[in-house]
């Protein structure tokens, strides 16, 4: 149901009044896991799932919001906004008002009613995807707007500050930017990026496992420490390595002996990751797309081994995926531990490759998986 006249009708009806709608897409990553953090490059697309959300104003001064998804409304008083979430749906949307607020803005009291289809817990940003409609659709109310990146960025905070999760910009950065057809080559250092066209020929197939992802949980951060505790060894012998970003897989083979030696396997997964990544951009680029797929593959190998972000089940997905037709490279995407993997597979062949790797991955592990094939897709906006 992207029909914003669906949610349109589900608003009305609770609420009486007619809204503004907006859509703002999940994201796949193709390249570059762990990095954005680190300063380095990611290539993200945004896909055609989506969070959609209606407004209206209040006069009564209440912030009333409304989940489809969770048949569940949630009040809020527009003077007396919390400080923190509440690890709750509700967490997302009412931190992007906190934070708004906390940039000067007046939030006004306001009804709004959200529904989405981006898998939750599944490494494709269903997070980000409501912040970001979320802004849009209060910015709007309030007759403001920001440049994407400058949204990018509030939403970012709203995950670090109000959620307390340790994520990048990667999420925010691409719901809000994605092109249709397109790939984004992000350097999160400065925030430039360069669009590479996905050639019409190729389908992203994206493959759930089914065992759930969470960037709040404790794996994230502490890979996230790991790999900050590397950089400091480097640091500490050239301090023009904030980052990173700035490292050089030589400065591990000089200082590695001083890391613990699970730091020093995260960081040389940063490191090279940072070098695949802008060569698959590359590659991309020039329609080299067997480069694109043995670089997914090395990439693959790197977050599993490596950084250790993988789990059993997205190993088996991306190994059953090797030997099937039209497959031109797979590798787990998102924060890890579970969630997605994106498989690049030639568009003929990927309604065949989608069921085949459904039927061998639920006989090998016994879970049924979801898998679909899906589009690169454009940026949050209004819909109506
Ligand atoms: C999550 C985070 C991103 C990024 C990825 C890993 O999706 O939200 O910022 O760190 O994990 O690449």
């Amino acid at each position: 149901m992207h029909d914003p006249a669906v949610l349109r009708s589900i608003h009305r009806d609770r609420f009486h009044a007619d809204p503004a709608i907006f859509v703002a897409p999940g994201r796949v990553n193709l390249i570059g896991e762990h990095t954005d953090y680190a300063e380095g490059f990611v290539m993200p697309a945004a896909i055609n799932f989506a969070t959609l959300a209606a407004i209206s104003p209040r006069t009564d001064g209440k912030i009333v919001i409304y989940s489809e998804n969770f048949s569940e409304e949630k009040t809020f008083d527009a003077a007396a906004l919390p400080a923190k979430g509440d690890k709750h749906w509700s967490d997302y949307p009412i931190g992007v008002a906190v934070t708004l607020a906390g940039k000067g803005h007046k939030v006004p009291g306001f009804s709004m009613s959200l529904w989405g289809d981006v898998p939750l817990g599944s490494g494709l940003s269903s997070s980000a995807a409501l912040e970001v409609v979320t802004a849009l659709a209060l910015l709007s109310l309030i007759g403001a707007s920001y440049p994407g990146p400058v949204l990018a960025r509030v939403c970012q905070r709203v995950e670090n500050e109000f959620v307390g999760a340790n994520c990048g910009i990667m999420d925010q950065f691409i719901s809000v930017n994605g092109k249709e057809n397109h790939a984004l080559l992000l350097d999160c250092r400065d925030l430039s990026f360069k669009l590479a066209p996905i050639p019409d020929h190729v389908a992203l197939v994206i493959a759930n496992t089914m065992v759930k992802h969470s960037v709040a949980g404790g794996d994230y951060p502490t890979r996230r420490r790991e790999s900050e505790a590397a950089c400091a060894v480097i640091a500490s012998h050239r301090p023009g390595v904030p980052f990173l970003r700035d490292a050089t897989l030589e400065d591990l083979d000089k200082w590695g002996h001083e890391m613990a030696p699970k730091s020093l396997m995260r960081a040389r997964h940063v490191i090279s990751e940072n070098l695949r990544t802008v060569a698959a951009a590359e590659a991309l680029l020039k329609g080299n797309m067997a480069e694109v797929g043995r670089l997914m593959a090395e990439a693959h190998w790197s977050y599993s081994k490596d950084f250790e972000g993988s789990c059993v089940e997205a190993d088996i997905m991306v190994e059953l995926a090797q030997d099937l037709p039209g497959l031109i490279g797979a590798r787990l995407t998102g924060g890890g531990f579970g969630g997605c993997t994106i498989n690049l597979v030639e568009q003929k062949d990927a309604p065949a490759f989608a069921r085949e790797l459904g039927s061998r991955y639920a006989a090998r592990t016994a879970i049924v998986p979801q898998i679909h094939v899906c589009h690169a897709s454009g940026g949050a906006h209004r819909l109506d």
